[in-house]
């Protein structure tokens, strides 16, 4: 699957939707985005096309190039558009009904040789593939946000995912530039057991006043070396996902520090939601993902 191009469906074309959509559009496969309505299929695609875009402007991308990546860029709110995916790729709300329902009505759409790929952060891969009757095709890719930028995907099969799925999967993910680690099919996988409690504990320094936003993202980024703050990186997450990534690991690994800080309840409360919302730690006049 390395070299030969594909059809790419992504489900959902929120923040990790577009940017994984991003990703497959960029090395040559061709992309189609799914979302309830035509409204949010539209943001999806304009997401993409501006990470594009600003990909040409920073000369990571040349016209050309970008040019043919965005062409190859669809969107649809009808998932028999998605009869011909060689490759499903999930990023809707994590909600596991939804999730499940999903995977059975593209079982009666795509091919039974269609890899299914679940982005979900907390839930089981299991029990996400459930809803196939070809829970063998399931497998779990959990990718970094933002997707666009960040090289590494976890790896997690199901109790049922079948080996040829499995290899599948990691030579997509090479065909798309991304490295892999394979993890198990626990809630967090590898990648969240410290991300979220690291997350908690900036959002815990900055209630506690130990610095300012500004003064603890140079922090991360000067002494860690980390590519962004931790206030940037949560503005780009989604400060509801946060808090639902963080409460639901809470509850299934028993640990308070992945608890969210109670300031995380009171930005989503408030709406201050991050980059989506134009104000989260940070406020931003352009709301899209990559936007300027
Ligand atoms: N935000 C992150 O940092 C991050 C990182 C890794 C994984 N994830 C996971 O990725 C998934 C998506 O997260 P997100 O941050 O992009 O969320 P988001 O809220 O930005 O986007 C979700 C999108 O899914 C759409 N949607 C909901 N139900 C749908 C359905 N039945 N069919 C098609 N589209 C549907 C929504 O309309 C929305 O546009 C979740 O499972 C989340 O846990 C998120």
């Amino acid at each position: 699957m390395t070299t030969k191009e594909r059809t790419v469906a992504v489900l959902g074309a929120g923040t990790m939707g577009s940017g994984i959509a991003t990703v497959t559009g960029r090395a040559g496969h061709r992309t189609l985005i799914h979302d309830l309505d035509g409204e949010r299929v539209a943001r999806g695609v304009d997401t993409v096309r501006g990470f594009l875009a600003k990909s040409v402007k920073l000369g990571k991308l040349t016209a050309e190039e970008g040019e043919a990546a965005a062409a190859r860029i669809e969107g649809t709110t009808d998932l028999k558009d998605l009869a011909n995916a060689d490759v499903v790729i999930e990023a809707i709300i994590e909600d596991l009904d939804a999730k499940r329902t999903l995977f059975g009505e593209l079982d009666g759409i795509v091919g039974k040789n269609t890899l299914f790929h679940t982005n979900t952060s907390t839930l089981s891969v299991t029990g996400i593939a459930a809803g196939s009757s070809l829970p063998e095709r399931v497998v779990g890719t959990h990718y970094c946000n933002p997707a666009p930028l960040m090289k590494l995907v976890e790896v997690a099969d199901g109790r049922h995912t079948a080996d040829w799925a499995h290899q599948a999967t990691i030579d997509f993910l090479a065909s798309v530039g991304k490295t892999t680690v394979v993890t198990k099919d626990r809630p967090g996988f590898i990648v969240n057991r410290f991300l979220i409690p690291w997350e908690n504990s900036c959002i815990d320094a900055l209630e506690r006043g130990l610095g300012t936003k500004e003064s603890i993202d140079s922090a991360v980024t000067g002494a860690l070396g980390h590519p962004m703050g931790a206030f940037k990186l949560l503005d780009v997450v989604g400060l509801d996902i946060h808090q639902q990534v963080a409460t639901r690991l809470y509850e299934q690994l028993r640990d308070p520090k992945f608890f969210p800080p109670p300031m995380v309840d009171r930005m989503v409360a408030a709406g201050d939601l991050g980059r989506k919302t134009g104000r989260g730690f940070y406020t931003y006049d352009d709301t899209r993902l990559f936007g300027s």
